[in-house]
């Protein structure tokens, strides 16, 4: 489903060259829960960017879905973009004084969809995170855990491909981490590819896969505990 090879990222201001990813190589399958981790600076956001069709890289390939995603214009970015990837950031990127299912029933407007059908897709990914009791709820009525499982649900209605997180879990309590964390194994459990950017070793092992990476290098891609179980 994504295929990376020989990915390289560098970043040019004025004499001043940073290697953002220096030659990274790897594969994720459909249905794969994967954390990306790794210090500040090493490259995380970088990677998030090009795989999820914000930017390119500037060499090696990337192939989504069987179609090589490095060469695409912006307009061909934000196409795939809209198709493929479903985001979900740390900061929620929630309307505010706007109800849960509004903003889950947002994205499907622009594509076309009839209100009601909107609506009814919103209730039914309101319920798949657990939050069929708080859908009238506005943004500032919910929880920062509520809130980026609200941000989930919208993630998921444009029926994408992959789930893109960065750093999901940077503004909410532990309890509540917990809790986003179950949406996501939940969400692989019914098929979904989830990739996630932590710098949390605690987080990271609710994944399966834990790619290390370190200086824009892969420095280890390992099953994690919960992945060696299964
Ligand atoms: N737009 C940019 N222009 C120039 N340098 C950048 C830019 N974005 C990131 N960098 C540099 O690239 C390196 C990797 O950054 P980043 O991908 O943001 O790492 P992380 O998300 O792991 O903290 C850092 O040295 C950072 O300063
Ligand atoms: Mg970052």
């Amino acid at each position: 489903m994504i295929d990376v090879s020989h990915l390289s990222k560098i970043y040019k201001m004025d004499t001043v060259e940073t290697v953002a990813l220096n030659n990274i190589s790897f594969s994720i399958d459909k249905g794969e829960f994967v954390a990306i981790m790794g210090p500040s600076g090493s490259g995380k956001s970088t990677l998030m960017h090009i795989l999820g069709a914000l930017d390119t890289p500037t060499s090696g390939k990337y192939i989504l879905d069987g179609e090589d995603v490095s060469k695409l214009s912006k307009d061909q970015l934000a196409e795939i973009r809209n198709k493929k990837i479903g985001f979900v950031f740390q900061s929620f990127n929630l309307l505010p004084r706007t109800t849960a299912l509004k903003n889950v029933a947002l994205p499907m407007i622009y594509a076309g969809i009839s209100k009601k059908e909107r609506f009814e897709k919103a209730k039914i990914l309101l319920g798949q995170v657990g939050l069929e009791d708080r859908m009238e709820h506005t943004s500032s009525q919910l929880s920062g855990g509520q809130m980026q499982r609200v941000a989930i649900a919208r993630a998921l209605a444009m029926n994408p491909s992959i789930i893109l997180a960065d750093e999901p879990t940077g503004n909410v309590s532990s309890a509540q981490s917990d809790e986003i964390m179950g949406v996501f194994q939940n969400l692989q459990k019914q098929g979904h590819t989830v990739i996630m950017i932590t710098h949390e070793s605690s987080v990271a092992a609710y994944a399966q896969r834990i790619i290390h990476i370190k200086d824009g290098a892969i420095e280890k891609d390992e099953k994690s505990k919960r992945g060696k179980k299964e």
